[in-house]
């Protein structure tokens, strides 16, 4: 009897001290339940500051920003990758690669996960759109480790156009300088070959030689004058416009007199300019050299400038062998000739437009042709209101 009311007591006691023991166990866990909660609520609000930032980085990115998951959807686009790949209202998210860009090459270039290049042009809106460059960044982020891509746009249709211009530059100039090289090479052969000992045939070969080397030394000056005008930003000063004008004219007109040619300069002014007077000597020369070049005896060339609007106009015009209209749009291109064989006979390189174009264009100002096949041209160049001294 005893022994059974020894062995309750225990028990019960036992059982009061597993309970107290539970309390505290189950108090505790309580306690670090909490603190889980509170440390789950602090990440997730880190988290979203984070995603906040990273957003507003992506948005300000002048660079299209897209984010695909493993099946190449679009999990998240940046204001400028919808702006570049025309997003209609629905936005690019939740769309496949080939739905937002329709490039079936770069999903190729996408789904490529060997070794190769890391970034990939390619043109939107059917061969006429601009042109974007994709790089491309694989990273997985979160438990899964799936691996995602973000693909960085970039817009690199002028600088593409930029690369066409300079290779289609240098191969005209190889041309260009082909054609004296192997006129020269092919005088000394002939030298060579046993035409040296014919007296007449020399001084024939000789002048050709002189002739070629000139050209020669043409290209390279204007070559020179077109990169400085390219490179540089024009020396600026003020200067008599008209003044600069006569002197251009008076040196041209004993050339107009010997080719039976009127040459007449007519001004309204003071014309005070605000630019670089060597510079635009040289478009007065160029254009003036042009209307005397190619209008034929008998012609008149005007040369006029006057202030227009706040702006100081020059006008070249002449009743010379006139443009036919599909060629006004590639006169101003660097070597473009209409009449190739004409203008090499009288000494052209082809640059003189492409010199003026440029020097005008460095001052702010604008070239305009108008011409008329066989009865003339007009050559207007507008220099802005803040080429004008103030007075
Ligand atoms: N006043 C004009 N009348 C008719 N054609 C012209 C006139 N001015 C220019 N052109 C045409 O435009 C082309 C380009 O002119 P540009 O001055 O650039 O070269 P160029 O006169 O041939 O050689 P250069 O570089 O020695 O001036 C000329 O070859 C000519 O065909
Ligand atoms: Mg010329």
């Amino acid at each position: 009897m005893i022994w059974a009311v020894a062995v309750s007591i225990v028990l019960a006691g036992l059982c009061v001290w597993l309970f107290s023991e539970l309390q505290r166990a189950k108090q505790h866990s309580e306690i670090r339940a909490e603190k889980l909660r509170d440390s789950a609520k602090s990440l997730a609000a880190d988290a979203a500051i984070y995603k906040q930032e990273l957003n507003v980085l992506s948005q300000s990115s002048g660079a299209g920003i897209l984010m695909l998951d493993k099946a190449g959807v679009v999990v998240h686009a940046n204001a400028a990758a919808e702006r570049m790949l025309n997003a209609g209202p629905d936005g690019l998210v939740k769309k496949s690669l080939i739905q937002a860009t329709f490039s079936a090459e770069l999903v190729q270039f996408v789904l490529n996960t060997g070794q190769g290049p890391e970034s990939y042009d390619f043109q939107i809106g059917g061969g006429q759109g601009p042109i974007l460059r994709a790089s491309k960044y694989r990273f997985s982020i979160g438990l899964s480790g799936e691996p995602e891509t973000m693909l960085v746009l970039v817009n690199v249709t002028e600088l593409r156009r930029l690369e066409t211009v300079r290779r289609d530059f240098v191969g005209n100039v190889s041309h260009e300088l082909r054609t004296p090289l192997t006129s020269i090479r092919a005088i000394a052969e002939t030298l060579q070959d046993g035409a040296i000992d014919d007296a007449d045939v020399v001084q024939r070969f000789l002048s050709t030689i002189v002739q070629e080397t000139d050209r020669l030394a043409r290209i390279s000056s204007d070559l020179l004058t077109l990169s400085d005008a390219e490179s540089k930003e024009p020396e600026k000063s003020y200067f008599d416009f008209i003044e600069l004008l006569e002197e251009v004219v008076e040196r041209f007109k004993p050339h107009a007199a010997d080719s039976g040619l009127s040459l007449t300069l007519e001004t309204s002014g003071p014309l005070q300019l605000l630019a670089s007077r060597d510079q635009v000597e040289q478009v007065v020369v160029n254009m003036v050299s042009n209307a005397t070049k190619y209008t034929q005896a008998g012609g008149k060339i005007i040369v006029r400038a006057c202030q227009q609007d706040g702006s100081i106009v020059l006008e070249v015009i002449d009743t010379g062998i006139g443009i036919m209209h599909e060629h006004l749009p590639r006169l101003f291109e660097r070597f473009y000739r209409v009449d190739k064989a004409r203008s090499r006979s009288s000494g052209g390189t082809g640059l003189g437009l492409s010199i003026v174009k440029h020097i005008v264009e460095s001052h702010g100002g604008e070239i305009r042709v108008a011409s008329e096949y066989n009865h003339g041209s007009t050559f207007t160049v507008i220099w802005p209101a803040s080429t004008q001294a103030v007075s």
